[in-house]
């Protein structure tokens, strides 16, 4: 049978793919122009919350399209934006009081770094411009953002034009960098803080930027208890800015609105989220403490950025009604309630060989695979073991988000199971089942099995 491939003229992410026309989408599911089903079992990149197809949310996009679609933020204000944004302050953490509209998630973290930098500067303290984050993370492609994030494959390539940005060790219980475990350690992960500030001189930093629970790069690590409160203390103790990278996880994807809250952890900015309009439209923000709002009001008087499309009345109108859908579904209780459920099943997948870890929190589930479960080594990243599964799944009509990288940077192998929250139990099932089987089929085909 000859090779399908996409005849047209779109510069595709990877050109030697073939991606099938998606048609439409209802619930959980995508179908495509051939009638294929497919059940969107990573919300895409860990996007979309409330499903596909969602009819109130139309109503809201058609409603505003209806009154004005466009309105520059340097010219207008909007009732929509004004809306959206005290829905936000309301579910937000304590002192999260004012939100700066953005389309995607790397600029919302470009725009966090400079929003940090010029309130150092406008408050008196112009010394204070480092941002420091952490290995195996991910804040983004664009150049700023890719200097934060912690992900060797990522960054190989423009090497030359990204600045260096100081990096500690994640907080990566299955690959601990201490050489301890979960429940014995003294949180060397996030000592690693402090260590790093004094290095560079408290006076140089200006704030630490950091995952609640890593995506991208990694498959769902979660910290201890605790592990965020020291940072909190820490970034207290030097005066550093705490941000909190909350794209993935904000707007219920971890069983809270935000991840933070599973540890009562206020920070001074919070960047959300894919989540905020569920996929219906690019819309993020940036939710800063009144403080820094006020300094710069009281410093420079301007925010010195901006972007076309922040505050975009039509994105506006159709994130509120996915904020409203959520809270009238009660979405978030039931993304714990259903994360639990999948965490419980996605753990029988241990007893496959390759399968090392499985961890999450809410719908947001990682598999990590390795070569020896003893010894927790990895594949040789030319297998591309992530994409095999993913491929596999793909063709069996199960869509999940595979990645690598995450155990130095280049080997590592894992995949993200985030599915939209209204998914059931039987639902959850079909994915574990598709899992199960292709992940036994991918190490049969390829002898991946290194115990046998
Ligand atoms: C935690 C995190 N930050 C930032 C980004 C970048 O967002 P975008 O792809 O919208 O630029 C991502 C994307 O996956 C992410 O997971």
């Amino acid at each position: 049978m000859a090779e399908k491939v996409n005849k047209d003229h779109i510069f595709y992410r990877n050109p030697t793919k073939y991606y099938p026309t998606a048609e439409r989408g209802e619930g959980i599911y995508i179908y495509d122009s051939e009638g294929k089903q497919y059940i969107d079992g990573s919300g895409g990149a860990v996007v979309v919350s409330i499903g596909h197809g969602v009819e109130e949310v139309k109503k809201a996009m058609l409603g505003q399209a209806g009154k004005i679609a466009f309105t520059h933020g340097s010219q207008f204000t909007t009732e929509a934006a004004i809306d959206l944004a005290e829905k936000l302050v309301n579910i937000s953490p304590e002192g999260l009081d004012r939100v700066y509209f953005l389309s995607g998630g790397s600029e919302a973290v470009e725009t966090a770094v400079k929003m940090a930098r010029q309130y150092q500067v406008d408050r008196g303290a112009p010394s204070k411009y480092k941002v420091i984050s952490r290995w195996t993370s991910y804040h983004g492609n664009t150049l700023g953002a890719l200097a934060l994030s912690g992900h060797t494959g990522r960054r190989k390539y423009y090497q030359p034009l990204i600045q260096h940005t100081p990096h500690i060790a994640p907080a990566y219980c299955y690959r601990c960098s201490f050489g301890s475990e979960p429940g014995k350690c003294n949180l060397e992960c996030a000592e690693e803080l402090e260590k790093a500030i004094l290095y560079e001189g408290p006076e140089s930093v200006s704030a630490f930027m950091a995952e609640p629970v890593v995506g991208a790069t990694a498959g769902a690590l979660v910290p201890q208890d605790g592990y965020f409160q020291r940072i909190r203390e820490i970034c207290d103790k030097y005066d550093v800015l705490l941000i909190v990278d909350e794209v993935m996880t904000g707007i219920g994807r971890t069983g809270k609105i935000f991840a933070v809250d599973h540890w009562n952890v206020a920070p001074d900015m919070l960047i959300c989220a894919k989540g905020l309009a569920g996929g219906y439209t690019p819309i993020y923000c940036l939710l800063t403490k009144e403080k820094i709002y006020r300094t710069i009001k009281e410093g420079n008087g301007t925010f010195v950025h901006g972007h076309t499309y922040s505050q975009n009345p039509l994105s506006s109108a159709i994130a509120l009604a996915v904020l409203v859908y959520i809270e009238k579904h009660d979405l978030v209780n039931r993304s714990a309630k259903m994360g639990a459920y999948l965490l419980e099943k996605l753990k029988v997948l241990e007893r496959h060989p390759i399968v090392g870890n499985v961890r999450g929190l809410g719908l947001f589930a990682g598999l990590e695979f390795v070569r020896n479960k003893e010894t927790k080594e990895t594949f040789d990243p030319k297998l591309k073991v992530n994409v095999l599964i993913g491929n596999r799944v793909f063709e069996k009509g199960l869509i999940i988000y595979p990645g690598g990288g995450g155990a130095d940077g280049v080997h590592g192998d894992h995949i993200l199971v985030a599915p939209p929250f209204v998914i059931t139990e039987e639902q959850i099932d079909q994915i574990v089942k598709i899992l199960d089987e292709s992940i036994a089929e991918i190490t049969e085909e390829k002898g991946l099995d290194a115990s046998g």
